[in-house]
């Protein structure tokens, strides 16, 4: 099965379940001021957990598309995207724990054939101050579910991952963790959920690539240690309350499911390889920069990974019309294309190369989401303009940094890189890090206040057109 193939399963699965196939939300959410982006598949569902009828029904399935642009500087590993498809199902008020487990484990193990042997889950611990229980009902349905497969599932109680590193495997395949791990809302923990926000523990899993323990992670592994040895695959939400008050939580009268699962990563998984750019879906981009660069994918990994991600989510953001601008949605997708851009220098590309690489990215997707399809030349001419506008001041932008960069950088020069040469902030500083150019400590605050600065002159500016232009 390739990744469109596990795509389309899943899908076809749910919907023998009496569920609607419903079409992803755009990225970018008119009514939700929490986030820049869609970052997962519940959040255009948050009306409908808390009690409004969906037109489509009680069950509900999609593949959503997901933007989660704080993990930015963490793409160039073998896993981190900032771009990725998030398959959902949702139960509003209609089937919970028995059915989303027992439905999951048959389509990950049945469907798409991964080894039961190589997986492993979590169920939250329980707290008693919020008087939340220990997750029993998870844990028994688990049981069981493993054991229909032959394996002996031991239960082994970790709470923090911190402990985790201490405590290591211990020979379990169910463990238990707090609600840094096991409790989901649009933003995280207990403790870190929105005032109003639906929420509620959740049940892991994760797939284990076998690779030896990094310990520079932690003493010991543990699903939910990041040294890469386990992948988490996907996550069964049993979003049974709703945050009151600071601490205080109350069953919601419709006990929902939210299940989301990362595609890219069944993929992976399915491959039995962890670098998530061997999927069907991302490597065609890495052989085409392969092919227009003339370099090798094993040399330049870290490069054409960024590249890779990066142009696919600038990508589906041009589907979804945003433009590249010098504010919120906009600044990311400039931001992302233009690091995009910065790496493609590594890799020697010097001349425009997207017209390239972007009619590959849109082919990947083109007959699975149509409005790929339907908007391929505009999607193209955007992501160009911006390409053309940036490679010139690029060059110019380098050499004009290295001069600054004699006796360090400052704020204030930072801020004249971005104002005349187009150089989103982050970028520089990382450039100027790569370069080993020493950066004052307080360099955002000093970059901040030059572009307060500036917004007040054009204000003032603005200000100064009315009265001639109106009143005078
Ligand atoms: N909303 C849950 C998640 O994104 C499924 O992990």
């Amino acid at each position: 099965m390739n990744t469109e193939q596990i795509r389309n399963a899943y899908l076809k699965f749910f919907e023998e379940r009496g569920h609607a196939v419903v079409p992803r939300a755009p990225l970018v959410l008119g009514d939700d001021p929490t986030t820049l982006f869609t970052g997962s598949g519940m959040q255009p569902m948050i009306p409908y957990l808390l009690g409004e009828q969906h037109p489509d029904g009680v069950r509900l399935t999609d593949s959503q598309t997901c933007i989660r642009a704080q993990d930015i500087d963490d793409v160039g590993d073998n896993r981190h995207t900032t771009f990725f498809e998030m398959l959902g199902n949702w139960s509003l008020g209609d089937y919970f724990k028995d059915e989303q487990l027992e439905w999951i484990a048959e389509f990950m193990f049945d469907i798409v054939g991964l080894d039961p042997q190589k997986v492993y889950v979590s169920c939250y611990i329980g707290n008693d101050t919020y008087g939340i229980p220990r997750d029993n009902k998870a844990i028994e349905l688990w049981t069981k579910i493993f054991a229909d497969r032959g394996i002996d599932a031991k239960v082994v109680e970790i709470g923090s991952a911190e402990n985790g590193d201490k405590l290591g495997m211990q020979g379990g395949r169910i463990f238990l963790y707090d609600g840094k791990e096991n409790w989901w809302s649009r933003n995280g923990s207990p403790e870190t959920t929105p005032i109003g926000d639906p929420c509620g523990p959740d049940s892991e899993m994760f797939y284990d690539f076998g690779t030896p323990h990094d310990p520079s992670f932690g003493e010991f592994c543990h699903p939910n240690c990041d040294c890469g040895r386990f992948m988490e695959i996907g996550n069964n939400v049993f979003m049974a309350y709703r945050k009151v008050t600071d601490g205080k939580f109350e069953e919601l009268e419709q006990k929902n499911i939210d299940h989301g699962s990362g595609l890219e990563r069944i993929a992976a998984a399915k491959l039995g390889d962890p670098d998530v750019f061997k999927i069907s879906l991302m490597w065609p981009i890495v052989e085409k920069l392969q092919e227009l660069s003339g370099k090798t994918y094993e040399n330049h990994t870290e490069s054409m990974r960024v590249i890779a991600d990066h142009l696919r989510a600038a990508t589906f953001l041009a589907v979804d019309g945003c433009v590249p601008s010098n504010k919120e949605q906009g600044y990311v997708m400039r931001r992302l294309l233009r690091r995009a851009i910065r790496y493609s220098f590594d890799l020697g590309i010097e001349q425009n190369f997207l017209e390239e690489i972007v009619p590959v990215i849109a082919g990947l997707y083109a007959s699975d989401f149509p409005e790929v399809a339907d908007n391929r030349k505009t999607i193209i001419a955007v992501l160009v303009k911006e390409e053309k506008a940036f490679r010139q001041t690029l060059r110019k932008g380098i050499a004009q940094m290295q001069k600054f960069a004699s006796d360090g950088l400052t704020g204030a020069e930072l801020f004249m890189l971005y104002d005349t040469y187009g150089f989103p902030v982050e970028l520089a500083v990382e450039e100027a890090t790569k370069q080993g150019v020493v950066l004052p400590e307080d360099w955002r605050e000093q970059f901040d206040a030059k572009m307060q600065e500036q917004r007040e002159r054009s204000q003032t500016a603005a200000k100064g057109t009315f009265k001639g232009g109106l009143g005078g």
